[in-house]
């Protein structure tokens, strides 16, 4: 069930919706657009309506209990697990994905429903995760969230993270994915009308520290960019993407 990421990992490329990251911030929350595309999203909605949902708190700690109002998918639902497949093979392929998280283990992705005020208050994830049904555990430096409700369709359910530049309230289109440190405070505002489905799940990335990640992810959009501009037997194109190879190498722990 575990992704292994690491063969697309040793190579620097171009993501297609780079955009520089300003150099002195050291915290990064990445969106990806179109993680899946229209056809997917419908597909996985229409099957998630005939889900089998459950009250979201029989897996929240003591603390998160108390916070935390949403209904989810059992960790041994067929359909969850079938589901969580196309999750897994879609971050595969995408390159944006790879670069900016690094992945080295991917827990198997989870689903989740807010309706009728449903919320999740203020918390920070658990630092460990156990794969259900196997000896494998993942330390979880990277959240994601993937959109599946398009936002049009329910009022709140905005995922407020908090940094250290303050809140981000982030609401993605259907199908766009956010990444953000694992470290972070965040919560689900409630949701007022329809409902919010998404999928989410952690990363353990071969980069721990999030500066470190962060710097590889901004040299690697950077090069991106240079392959756009320099002929591509350029010798700063080579030698960047040596130096990038070696932090990663300096910073990666498999
Ligand atoms: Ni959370």
């Amino acid at each position: 069930m575990i992704l292994d990421c690491l063969r697309n990992v040793f190579r620097v490329s171009k993501p297609p919706s780079f955009h520089p990251v300003p150099c002195q911030v050291p915290r990064m929350l990445v969106t990806i657009p179109q993680l899946l595309n229209p056809d997917q999203v419908e597909r996985l909605y229409r099957r998630l309506q005939q889900a089998d949902w459950q009250a979201g708190s029989a897996t929240a700690g003591p603390l998160a209990s108390q916070v935390k109002d949403n209904e989810q998918l059992a960790q041994d639902s067929a359909l969850g697990q079938e589901l969580a497949q196309e999750i897994l093979a879609a971050l595969a392929a995408s390159p944006v994905f790879m670069a900016a998280a690094l992945p080295l283990k991917v827990l198997p992705p989870r689903f989740n429903r807010y309706r009728g005020g449903g919320r999740y208050g203020d918390h920070i994830d658990r630092a460990v995760f156990t794969v259900p049904d196997s000896p494998h555990r993942i330390r979880s430096d990277l959240s994601a969230t993937v959109f599946l409700s398009a936002p049009e369709d329910y009022d709140g359910g905005e995922l407020v993270i908090h940094d250290s530049y303050g809140e981000q309230r982030v609401k993605l289109p259907a199908g766009d994915m956010v990444l953000y440190p694992g470290t972070s405070l965040h919560r689900v505002e409630p949701v007022s009308r329809g409902a919010r489905l998404a999928s989410f799940f952690w990363v353990q990335s071969l980069v721990r520290e999030d500066a470190q990640r962060s710097l590889l992810w901004q040299l690697d959009g950077a090069i991106g960019e240079l392959h756009g501009d320099l002929d591509p037997g350029h010798p700063a194109l080579a030698g960047l993407t040596g130096v990038y190879h070696n932090l990663l190498r300096r910073w990666a722990q498999t």
